[in-house]
């Protein structure tokens, strides 16, 4: 498996119809999906995604993540504990854009109650194919962990 073309997904039951859509558009660009469930609308508990997919890039078995849940709030909340992941919440093309461009983000969350598929495809479309910039916002990104 190439894991620099590999994409862990997860989503709640608010966010796994659109999570599934996503997925499907990565596979069509020729990215590896693995995905991490929920897979019905059934209620269940968005940390436990968040978690399951930051553990597969800590693993190095993806290299991005993606995560849907009803805002993209508490996916990102749960995702940004881990100290390795930068989550970044987008709702339009242009935060996802930024996200990668400065702060190298390496998931991206999204909320299916508030953004429409479209959009949330070009954001996704956007985010994996926008590179870090690097320069001055290694500096900025080296001072995201708190100082001891
Ligand atoms: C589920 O109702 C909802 O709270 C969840 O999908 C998410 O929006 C939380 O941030």
């Amino acid at each position: 498996m190439n894991m620099d073309r590999t994409l862990a997904v997860g989503a709640d039951h608010a966010g796994y119809l659109l999570k599934d859509q996503l997925a499907q558009a990565a596979r069509d660009a020729g990215w590896t999906v693995i995905d991490c469930g929920t897979n019905t609308a059934t209620s269940c508990d968005y940390p436990d995604f968040a978690h399951a997919v930051c553990q597969r890039i800590e693993a190095g078995a993806a290299s991005f993540g993606l995560l849907v849940c009803g805002t993209g709030i508490g996916m990102a909340l749960a995702a940004n504990r881990h100290p390795t992941i930068r989550c970044a919440q987008a709702r339009d093309v242009t935060e996802a854009r930024l996200a990668r461009q400065h702060n190298n983000a390496n998931i991206l969350a999204l909320g299916a109650r508030l953004t429409g598929d479209a959009v949330a495809l070009d954001c996704l479309s956007t985010f994996l194919t926008t590179a870090y910039e690097g320069g001055r916002h290694d500096r900025r990104l080296a001072k995201l962990t708190p100082p001891a």
